[in-house]
């Protein structure tokens, strides 16, 4: 006995992510997959399909999903994708169910038991399985590097002959995953690096890892450890102090996000127009709208002598390493439910209750299900990066 196990090919414009990696496959063999994969899952990543050892290509999509007991995906599948797959089958992939309501609908008629990616708790023993934070680092680092190559100056300071330069100013507006690891980044280039965040527990993190932070005194802690909305009135004291910041800043990055909301606009037309020449913001946030007044998600414009670059599906943009990463989060969550060559799933397990979106045919609560007992309590929050300290 074996569980059928099939990948799909990516089919969004701007994905170039593959959930499954060659590293990652003797290790799901060894808890009793039988793998499949569509021809050319891993092409944008240059990972032919010769790269994949004991792994079974299927060209024709119907043909690989039909007889899989578990389908493994990076975006959401396409509804027509969720009708090819047998009764009571498995999903795990991002699903964003509040965007995707036709895809969320198929996945109850089918009666698919489906793990969104989203959803993994946000707990100390969920961490391996936390893609949201896997991919968010990646972006993080990312926004450093693309910020570099739009300055027409250095991060550090360098001292020549002619004379000594840099190093430049970064300041990071939301210390999440992403915001921390930018300033880990940038410090780690020789940049002075300043952090803001609403939650003031980012404060110490946002110092050890060689930061200054911007105390605004405003404190927005929300439910579960994210941010809230601010006030009209608090949006503008932070603006009030955020503004020379980002007046001397040579390089902006800005993550700041809030759950299932619009990105928080925290840079208006105003502060870009006073911002220095030859500055640059990247705004990770694009996906959301962006924290810029002057934001254009997926472009990068000049406005005035200020460059915004904005975009879109960042991990996607550092493929490989992204797919390593998420498909190792998708192993270690199938790992709690696959064992002796079976899918056997422990609805007591806060982890896998947690991240259920559907199962048959209804919505889950995010809670263990009725009568079942109580999850442990080891639900404690902390931040994923071992370098700082928990909140
Ligand atoms: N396993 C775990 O325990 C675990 C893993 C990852 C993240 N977390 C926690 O989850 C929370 C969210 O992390 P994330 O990376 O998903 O964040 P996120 O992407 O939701 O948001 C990014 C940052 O933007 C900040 N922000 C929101 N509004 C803002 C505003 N108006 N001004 C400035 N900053 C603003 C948020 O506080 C957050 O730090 C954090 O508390 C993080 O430590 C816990």
């Amino acid at each position: 006995m074996y569980v059928n196990v099939a990948v799909l090919k990516e089919t969004q414009p701007l994905e170039r992510r593959v959930a499954l990696v060659p590293s990652v496959v003797p290790k799901l063999i060894k808890l009793g997959a039988k793998l499949h994969m569509q021809c050319g899952a891993g092409d944008a990543i240059k990972l032919g399909d010769s790269a994949f050892e004991d792994v079974v290509f299927i060209a024709d999509r119907k043909a690989l999903v039909g007889d899989a007991d578990v389908v493994l995906a990076v975006q959401p599948p396409s509804p027509d994708v969720i009708g090819e797959l047998k009764e009571g089958a498995i999903l795990i992939s991002f699903v964003y169910a509040e965007k995707e309501k036709a895809l969320v609908q198929r996945l109850l008629e089918k009666k698919i038991t489906c793990f969104a990616m989203e959803r993994v708790p946000r707990i100390t023993r969920a961490q391996a399985m936390d893609a949201l934070s896997s991919q968010s680092a990646l972006a993080g680092y990312y926004a450093v590097q693309l910020g570099a190559i739009h300055l027409a100056r250095i991060l550090p300071k360098i001292t020549t002959a002619a004379g000594a330069i840099g190093p430049a100013k970064v300041l990071v507006i939301g210390l999440g995953v992403a915001g921390l690891e930018a300033i880990a980044t940038a410090h780690r280039l020789g940049a002075v690096v300043e952090g803001y965040d609403v939650r003031p527990e980012t404060q110490e993190q946002a110092l050890s890892l060689g930061a200054k932070f911007v105390e605004t005194g405003v404190d927005a802690r929300g439910e579960g450890g994210y941010a809230r909305v601010l006030s009209a009135e608090e949006k503008a004291k932070v603006a009030e102090v955020l503004t020379a910041h980002i007046q001397q800043a040579d390089l902006i990055i800005t993550t700041a996000a809030i759950p299932g909301r619009p990105s928080p606009k925290l840079i208006s037309k105003a502060q870009v127009a006073g911002m220095k020449a030859g500055a640059v913001i990247v705004d990770l946030s694009a996906e959301g709208g962006g924290n810029c007044e002057d934001t254009r998600p997926g472009e990068t414009t000049e406005v005035g002598a200020v460059t915004i670059v904005a975009p879109l599906n960042v991990p996607s943009l550092l493929g490989q390493d992204a797919s390593e990463l998420y498909a190792k989060n998708q192993y270690n969550l199938l790992a709690l439910m696959m064992k002796d060559n079976i899918v056997k799933i422990d609805w007591t397990d806060a982890v896998l209750a947690g991240t259920a979106l559907t199962h048959d045919g209804k919505l889950c609560s995010g809670n263990p299900e009725p009568g079942s007992k109580p999850p442990p309590k080891s639900a404690k929050p902390h931040t994923t990066r071992p370098d700082v300290k928990a909140a």
